[in-house]
């Protein structure tokens, strides 16, 4: 079968299955001409062919495991009224809610075909694949989102820590909103084709402990109840980045197959922390693609090491950078492979 479907499943896959959080991105001189072609990233994320092919572009090159639907965490806050721009080298710009009149305008996106496009390029791309490569459908978590939502873009997140210290109805009406906004649009995704979601808490990390409950665990498990509600056990990863100790207790509460993890946690600590059959997924540091291959090789075996195959679907801590050589990743494959 699929190997990451099985290590999901908590079924004995035929190698270690391996994919790379970015993996169709700016390091790729194929995606920038058809970035190009499209006229702009947010173009590209609504063209259900182009989306397609930077889909699949990472699989021709690379011998990986899954593709990754090509979108963004944005298009949820898009499709639900807020203008979006992402200008060039600036990162996204987005309209922002700041009371609870803002958030009772969002509509429930479903009224743009926004939606309707990425389901669109899921069908496409499930259509495409090999058998043995796994199809990834995503969505941003609705505290990574509620913060973008706020802030208005890439920022320290100090506005929206403080809304959700303060904690106001409209912030819980908010993510709220996002819960039941990202379960359509994942149960689009899995009707589409999709064969397991990633749920993405960028910025999990910085939420303080005694508020995670209420703002990284209790919605995220919503989403997954609402998914598993329509597609019984479906199976889901979820990357809380940067949360450290507390990943033990996120795969707990949210009842997910498998925990993405930041680069700087031990692959096989966490592990121990786990309910039995839960998997690891990552952690190799974007930033050895950059440097000295024999160091990334080094480090990739350690990893691979620390973690049995039955458990653990490599990755990376964050996303592939812009500026990685695509030799860095041959090589990568290469060590994974390899290793057995
Ligand atoms: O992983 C994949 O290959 C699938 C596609 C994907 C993208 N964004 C494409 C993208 C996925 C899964 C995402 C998720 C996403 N988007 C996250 C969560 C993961 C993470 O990195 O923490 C977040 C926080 C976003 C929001 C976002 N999108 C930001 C902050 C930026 C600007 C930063 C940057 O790298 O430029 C984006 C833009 C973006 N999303 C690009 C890509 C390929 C680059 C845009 C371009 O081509 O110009």
């Amino acid at each position: 079968m699929k190997p990451i479907l099985d290590v999901l499943n908590a079924v004995k896959p035929s190698r270690r299955p391996m994919w790379i959080m970015r993996q169709a991105g700016r390091y790729l001189p194929e995606y920038r001409e058809v970035r190009a072609q499209a006229g702009s990233f947010l173009k590209l994320c609504y063209d259900p062919k182009l989306a397609c092919e930077v889909t699949l572009q990472p699989l021709r090159r690379f011998d990986f495991d899954a593709a990754i639907l090509f979108s963004d965490i944005l298009v949820v806050p898009h499709a639900m009224g807020l203008g979006l721009d992402f200008k060039e080298g600036e990162g996204p710009q987005l309209e922002t809610v700041e009371s609870l009149s803002d958030v009772e305008l969002l509509s429930d996106g479903l009224d743009s075909d926004h939606f309707e496009r990425v389901w669109e390029t899921v069908g496409l791309v499930k259509a495409s694949l090999t058998p043995q490569v796994a199809l990834i459908g995503f969505c941003g978590a609705p505290w990574t989102v509620a913060s973008y939502m706020i802030e208005g873009g890439s920022s320290k997140r100090e506005k929206a820590l403080s809304v959700a210290r303060q904690n106001p109805e409209w912030f819980q009406v908010l993510i709220q909103r996002l819960v039941e906004t990202s379960i359509t649009y994942l149960l689009g995704q899995i009707k589409a084709g999709a064969e397991t979601i990633q749920i993405f808490d960028s910025w999990a990390g910085d939420v303080p402990e005694g508020s995670l409950q209420r703002v990284v665990i209790d919605p995220i498990s919503a989403i997954i109840k609402g998914v598993r509600a329509v597609y019984p056990g479906f199976p889901v990863i979820v990357f809380a980045r940067g949360v450290g100790a507390a990943h033990g207790l996120i795969a707990q509460a949210t009842g997910a197959n498998a925990v993405g993890l930041e680069e700087n946690v031990s692959a096989a600590g966490v592990l121990k922390t786990l309910p039995a059959h839960v998997a690891v997924q990552g952690n190799l540091s974007n930033q050895l693609l950059l440097g000295d291959e024999a160091a990334m090789v080094d480090a990739t075996r350690r990893i691979l090491e620390s973690v049995p195959a039955e458990q653990h679907i490599f990755n990376l801590g964050h996303g592939i950078m812009q500026q990685t050589p695509v030799s860095a990743v041959e090589r990568l494959v290469k060590a994974v492979r390899d290793f057995g």
